[in-house]
């Protein structure tokens, strides 16, 4: 009975596997793959670094995938080109950010013993750089096809440690469905699935209370946060934290782990709005949310919130009120607009020729 419950969960792995496998024959042979990453909505925040370059977290965090928002990105290397090239969402890029690309390409170049540049382009269907972590998604799939392309095969170990290279929570990205990233060092900090996206049916009603780009990015934060002296409390408290909501979701128990989620958002704000110099990310549409989701839960509405760093409130419930939630949270006023994502799967490479926005990409991953 066990066994033949398991057999389509196995028969998709297999499948899966295999077509990673074909996919990452043609890539090394043409020097070009394509990947998609999802975000991630992390449960358990990561917020300041023990070490800034290796970017090894102070303290443990588990997130969820968010099926129905990614990214997508080509890399392919030609050795007649000058330099990196980068075309984010159709726009060519020169500034930082090709200089953080080039960076990440330089591991993998170093690892695969390739001299070539590289032209890359990305696209997302969510808005970047403004609470929904899109550097998460935009290194787990720039990592995936940089390594294929450049004829490395590396396993999900590998490419959730390179990812890490790129953003701390874009190891969360790499694997499958619900992941748990630990502490250590530059070998043993990875991320790994603690439970496959079909687990449990959450949803995170991103609410949309500005879409700007954030003034600091997370790359400075994490730099701020030994300032606040707040961290310290955080950071001691967070394996505690981590495993109380760990065990709340494999319980598949929103009432548990919501009261966990919030008190370890809040408390990550606490220290963003306490570094000098302090960092506030929140506006008043994000107060707002937050006590219109109060107001709803002592209503009976099992819904809980979690906030990133920026503006937009993630709230987390069972995918039987995602509706409720979302009409609820369209009428407060200042809300610019509201995304629905239940639990995606794991960065992989896809079939550039068979790629259609929207829809369930490649390899029999139902992203929701
Ligand atoms: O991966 P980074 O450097 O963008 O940091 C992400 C930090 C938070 O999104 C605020 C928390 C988290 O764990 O995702």
């Amino acid at each position: 009975m066990a066994q033949s419950k398991l057999q389509p969960v196995n028969d998709r792995l297999e499948t899966f596997v295999e077509k990673q496998k074909s996919l990452r024959e043609r890539a090394a042979a043409e020097k070009q793959a394509t990947a998609i990453a999802h975000p991630n909505i992390a449960f358990i925040k990561y917020w300041g670094n023990e070490d800034d370059i290796l970017r090894l977290p102070a303290n443990p965090s588990l997130s969820m995938n968010l099926g129905s928002l990614h990214t997508l990105t080509t890399v392919s290397y030609d050795d007649n080109l000058p330099g990196d090239r980068l075309v984010i969402n159709q726009e060519p890029v020169t500034d930082a950010a090709l200089a953080r690309v080039t960076a990440h390409l330089d591991l993998v170049r170093r690892q695969a013993r390739l001299n070539a540049a590289a032209r890359v382009e990305s696209t997302s269907n969510f808005p970047i750089g403004s609470g929904i972590a899109s550097s998460a998604a935009a290194f787990a799939a720039l990592s995936v096809a940089a390594a294929a392309a450049a004829g490395l095969w590396l396993d999900e170990a590998a490419l959730s440690r390179l990812a890490r290279r790129g953003s701390g929570s874009a190891s969360r990205s790499v694997p499958g469905g619900y992941c748990q990233w630990v502490t250590g060092n530059d070998k043993t900090s990875i991320a790994t699935s603690v439970a496959p996206p079909e687990h449990w049916d959450l949803r995170d009603i991103i609410v949309i209370a500005s879409q700007e780009h954030k003034s600091i990015g997370s790359s400075d934060g994490h730099r701020l946060a030994k300032t606040a002296s707040l961290q310290a409390a955080r950071v001691a408290g967070a394996e505690a934290r981590l495993q109380a909501c760990r065990e709340a979701l494999l319980a598949r128990n929103l009432a548990k782990m919501g009261p966990v989620i919030e008190e370890d958002a809040v408390m990550m704000h606490a220290v963003m709005m306490s570094s000098r110099p302090p960092l506030y990310y929140w506006n008043t549409v994000t107060m707002d949310v937050i006590q219109a989701t109060q107001h709803w839960r002592a209503k009976g509405l099992p819904v809980y919130f979690t906030i990133d760093a920026g503006p937009n409130v993630h709230l987390i419930c069972e995918a039987k009120y995602a509706a409720t939630v979302e009409s609820e949270a369209r009428k407060i006023p200042g809300v610019e607009d509201v995304l629905i994502s239940g639990p995606g799967g794991p960065a992989r490479l896809v079939d550039s020729a068979s790629t259609v926005f929207g829809k369930s990409i490649g390899s029999g991953y139902n992203d929701r």
